[in-house]
C-alpha cells in the first residue's frame, strides 16, 4: 500500500497524536507521519515526536511568515493530509487557497453539538444522556465541516468534566483511526 504523507498539528498534550503515531507504524494503515507541527515549544505532546523520531516545527501561523513557513514545511514533506489533534488555533482562509490537501479534525463532542470549547461543561449542564467526539474535515468556520465519523459514550450521573474527558479521550483514539481508515479505503 502506498501510504499517504500526513502531518499532525498539535497545541497540547498530543495523546490523540500518540495514538495516530502507533496506528501509522501498522503496515496496512493508510498514513504516515512525516512532521509534527505544533502552535508553543510549551506543547508536551513534542515529546511524542521526539520519542519517535519525527521531525518537529514551533510554528503559531501568527504571521504571514509563519504562514509560509508552515506551507513550505508541508510541501517539502509531501504532505497530501493534515490531521489537527487538539491544535489551539483557527486555520484561516489563506491556509485553505494555499494548502493542496485535506485538513481533518477531531472534536470532544457529537458536532453540531458544543462547538469550541468548554464541551464537557456543557454536556454536563445541559443534562445530556449521550456525548462522544467527531471527526470532521476542517474549512475556515469553527467546527463545521462535513462529518466522517463519530463516536459515543454514555454521560454517568456522577461524571464529572474531568471523568467525561477521560472518557471522551478512549474513544478519540478509535474514532480518528478509524475515520482516516474510511477516508481512504
Ligand atoms: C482532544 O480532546 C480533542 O478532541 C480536542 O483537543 C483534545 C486534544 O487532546 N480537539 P490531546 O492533545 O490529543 O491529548
Amino acid at each position: 500500500m502506498v501510504k499517504k504523507n500526513a502531518c499532525v498539528f498539535i497545541s497540547g498534550t498530543g495523546t490523540n497524536l500518540k495514538a495516530l503515531i502507533k496506528n501509522s507504524r501498522e503496515y496496512n494503515f493508510p498514513i504516515n507521519i512525516k512532521c509534527i507541527i505544533s502552535s508553543t515549544k510549551k506543547a508536551s505532546g513534542l515529546n511524542y515526536a521526539k520519542k519517535y523520531k519525527i521531525p518537529y516545527y514551533i510554528l503559531n501561523l501568527n504571521s504571514q511568515l509563519n504562514l509560509e513557513m508552515t506551507l513550505l514545511k508541508l510541501k517539502e514533506n509531501k504532505v497530501s493530509l493534515v490531521c489537527l489533534a487538539g491544535y489551539m488555533k483557527i486555520l484561516k482562509k489563506n491556509f485553505f487557497i494555499k494548502f493542496n490537501g485535506t485538513v481533518i479534525n477531531i472534536h470532544p463532542s457529537l458536532l453540531p453539538k458544543y462547538k469550541g470549547l468548554g464541551t464537557f461543561k456543557r454536556v454536563l449542564e445541559s443534562k445530556d444522556k449521550i456525548t462522544g467526539c467527531t471527526v470532521h474535515y476542517v474549512n475556515d468556520k469553527l467546527d463545521s465541516g462535513k462529518k466522517i465519523l463519530q463516536k459515543k459514550v454514555f454521560v454517568n450521573l456522577n461524571d464529572s468534566e474531568k471523568t467525561l474527558k477521560a472518557k471522551v479521550k478512549q474513544i478519540e483514539y478509535k474514532a480518528y483511526a478509524e475515520a482516516v481508515i474510511r477516508m481512504y479505503k
